[in-house]
């Protein structure tokens, strides 16, 4: 079945990642059903995506875990991909309670494989990171870097699902499977009207800065300013999430090559410190952001950045928005929604 037969499930299509990738699918032209279990999200999200787009997306509130769940969507709707974005991603959180993590990103792949079988659907995407990778052996990080010496539950998670889906693909043919690896997506979509929406405290650095420019929070603290790095701090490779959504629109056109199973890092391929975005961010909101050195955080690697460039060559995509545009487009969705979707 080629990618344009039916519609694209997109699973966790109500999270950050997710609902960006909402917006350019139906930009594209494509058909998309959400499945979503709000564990880290809002249906909030999906509603402003149909004002924005003018089109309607029917969006089911299912956990993964649920396989009569999965099974009545794909009896209600031709489906002929999927978009798997649904994952606890607490990297904390994993080490604490690292059952739940196993149940939950590894028990509902595997169900959402088996229904995409049991349904003739074999196109796939898959939502990997960089966090797959562990220790740089040597930086950047290319796709035949070595995996699975990752430090905690959540990045044991996406490589353990990497590993099903390449014996997946080795056993059945029918199957095409593209693997992506996000490096650190950053920004909201230029319009403000989705960005991210943490549910909590956010975990991530991008969000910590933009709460404190609003007020929400009284400082970022900078986990570790001894690192080897140049200003001590840790060094990532931040992408404009909207760049990021639309890897996956390349990818699709990939999977109607019948492609196999295919590797790709999504990234920029520049690196940049957490002081580095802080100043960034304090250049584009015009106030001064509060900062405290505090220690690192466990399992936190130095430095990593991506090589992208297998993905310019074989999905023709390369990120394209700036640090400003990411910090630009931040601020605006942070004081355009100070309560998120609320
Ligand atoms: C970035 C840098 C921190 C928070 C993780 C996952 C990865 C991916 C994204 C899923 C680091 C520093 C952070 C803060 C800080 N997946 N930092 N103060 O750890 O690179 O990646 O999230 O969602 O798989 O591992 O991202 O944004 O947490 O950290 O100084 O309050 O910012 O130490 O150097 P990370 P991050």
């Amino acid at each position: 079945m080629s990618v344009r037969d039916g519609c694209i499930l997109v699973t966790g299509g109500a999270g950050y990642v997710g609902s960006h990738a909402l917006v350019v699918l139906l930009e594209a032209g494509y058909s998309v059903v959400v499945l979503d279990n709000l564990s880290n999200s809002t249906f909030g999200s999906v509603t402003r995506v149909q004002e924005m787009t003018g089109q309607s997306i029917p969006t089911y509130n299912c956990d993964l875990c649920d396989k009569k769940g999965v099974e009545d969507i794909f009896s209600k709707h031709k489906i002929s991909g999927v978009i798997h974005f649904a994952s606890l991603k607490a990297v904390g959180m994993s080490v604490e309670i690292p059952l739940v993590y196993y149940r939950q990103n590894l028990v509902g792949t595997i169900n959402l494989l088996d229904v995409m079988k049991e349904h003739g659907v074999y196109n796939f995407i898959f939502s990997s990171s960089a966090t797959v990778y562990g220790d740089p052996k040597y930086l950047p990080y290319d796709e035949k870097h070595p995996t699975g010496s990752c430090t905690n539950p959540y990045g044991r998670t996406k490589y353990f699902i990497e590993c099903i889906l390449r014996d997946l693909c080795a056993a059945e043919k029918e199957w095409n499977i593209i693997i992506l690896r996000y490096f650190n997506p950053a920004g909201a979509h230029p319009s403000g009207i989705i960005g991210e929406a943490p549910i909590g405290d956010p975990h991530n650095l991008m969000p910590n800065i933009a709460q404190v420019a609003t007020g929400k929070r009284k400082e970022v603290l900078v986990l570790g300013g001894d690192y080897d790095t140049p200003d001590g701090t840790g060094v990532r490779d931040y992408l404009h999430v909207v760049d990021l959504a639309s890897g996956h629109i390349e990818a699709l056109k990939k999977l109607d090559e019948k492609c196999g199973l295919k590797t790709y890092n999504l990234g920029t391929g520049k690196p940049h410190s957490v002081l580095e975005m802080i100043k960034a961010f304090e250049k584009t909101c015009g106030k001064k952001i509060p900062y405290r050195i505090v220690e690192r955080r466990a399992g936190d690697l130095p430095t990593f950045y991506a090589d992208p460039s297998l993905a310019h060559k074989e999905l023709n995509w390369k990120a394209e928005r700036s640090l400003q545009h990411m910090c630009e487009d931040l601020w605006r969705w942070q004081s355009m929604n100070p309560n998120n979707y609320n």
